[in-house]
């Protein structure tokens, strides 16, 4: 059946700017996402489709730190990578912005203003870790201990690597700074929370039924299975409340009017998914459009393409930011991919074992719609990327 002409705005996932994209990555979200807003485009649906750097948040700082650098040296150099290597890889978005933007940092600060003057956010002191020798609180990330689970002594604040469990920095036995090498002591600090166990009510509706406030919003049949078993998984433990603020240096300033803001930026996960938006707002400024139609006119539809790791990101805590905002949309779908494994092995930056997208494309330049075939054609195969990797052995 053709469907008469709609509004969308199709989003692909900001990649963070500290590293190379490999073919997972392009396979994941760039890919799809683009075969799916080029039909839209053919049967002349009013598309948006919205991409950009994801500038901010601990994994720049940590590779700042890493390759002694400096985090605006890092995203600048990344920025402009991606910029090329969408270009080559034939992503026809219609703007690839960034999240260091002027515009970007308005955007996301309007929205924690909006949130905070509805009475949004919890306010609570809690204690975290703080490297007295650094002078400042610590990243989740940069906290390294033994798993209380399964006694990996390299496990992060925020998640084991080596057993997959998502923790907490607290609960890290023998916790040490990764800046310094300290044991770092704990500091009370206060932060702005948004109470998504008073959410998880209508997100569990939302998620299983399609139904918003009372209305039917999207048909859950087309949602993928893995994507809704991931989010009941989250809905089943139940929901805490999040911190959407963070004592970093490095990110958008919690707007200064707010009392307590010194010192505070917003979390990264209140501020990359608002770069759809402000991407947005820029596209429509250089174009002539009319940015508030496409998030906010119930008629457009949303459409978030990811990588399965973000999920649980754009199933529940942005729709939980966009609802309480109260003006935008939800979107109608979030077809997330699982990960493209390379000769059945996880593809790894750390060990470096991946092809970059970059890479594949200078060394292969007239191969442009042949890594888009085989990377659509199967996009989990782990023969058709071992193909590749033989033509990247080959040719090198
Ligand atoms: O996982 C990542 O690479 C994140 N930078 C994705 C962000 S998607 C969106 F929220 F911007
Ligand atoms: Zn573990």
């Amino acid at each position: 059946m053709i469907h008469p002409p709609q509004r969308y705005i199709v989003t692909s996932a900001l990649p963070y700017a500290n590293g190379p994209l490999h073919i997972g990555h392009l396979t994941g979200a760039y890919l799809p996402a683009d075969i799916f807003v080029r039909m839209l485009r053919m049967l002349d649906n009013d598309v948006a489709f919205i991409c950009g750097s994801d500038e901010h948040g601990a994994a720049i700082t940590i590779r700042a730190l890493k390759d002694n650098s400096t985090p605006q040296a890092i995203i600048d150099k990344y920025h402009a990578l991606f910029q090329e290597t969408f270009l080559k890889a034939g992503i026809s978005f219609d703007i690839y912005h960034r999240t260091s933007s002027p515009l970007h940092h308005e955007t996301a600060q309007e929205f924690f203003r909006s949130l905070y003057a509805q009475g949004q956010f919890v306010e609570e002191e809690s204690e975290q870790y703080y490297d007295q020798e650094a002078g400042k609180f610590l990243a989740d990330r940069y906290i390294k201990g033994t798993c209380p689970k399964c006694s990996n002594p390299d496990a992060y604040g925020d998640q084991c690597e080596r057993c997959g469990s998502s923790l907490s920095p607290l609960e890290l036995i023998n916790p040490v700074s990764t800046i310094t090498g300290t044991k770092p002591e704990l500091r009370k600090t206060k932060h702005w929370y948004l109470p998504l166990d008073k959410y998880e009510s209508w997100l569990r509706t939302w998620v299983e039924t399609g139904v918003l406030d009372g209305v039917e919003h999207h048909d859950p049949a087309d949602w993928k299975t893995h994507v809704i078993g991931q989010c009941k998984s989250w809905l089943d433990g139940g929901l805490q409340p999040r911190a959407m603020t963070r004592d970093l240096d490095w990110g958008v300033d919690v707007p200064q009017e707010i009392p307590g803001s010194a010192g505070k930026k917003l979390y990264v996960w209140m501020d990359a998914p608002i770069g759809y938006v402000s991407a947005t707002k820029q596209w429509a400024a250089d174009n002539g459009k009319d940015w508030k139609a496409y998030w906010q006119d119930p008629e457009s539809s949303l459409i978030h393409f990811i990588g399965k790791d973000n999920i649980v990101f754009h199933c529940l805590i942005f729709p939980a930011i966009l609802k309480a905002h109260g003006q935008y949309n939800l979107p109608v779908n979030v077809p997330a991919n699982q990960f493209l494994n390379l000769e059945e092995q996880k593809i790894s930056t750390s060990r470096n074992w991946a092809i970059w997208v970059h890479e594949f494309l200078n060394e292969n330049p007239d191969q442009t719609d042949a890594l888009r075939y085989v990377l659509t054609y199967s996009p989990i195969s782990f023969a058709m990327a071992r193909c590749l990797s033989l033509m990247r052995i080959h040719r090198s």
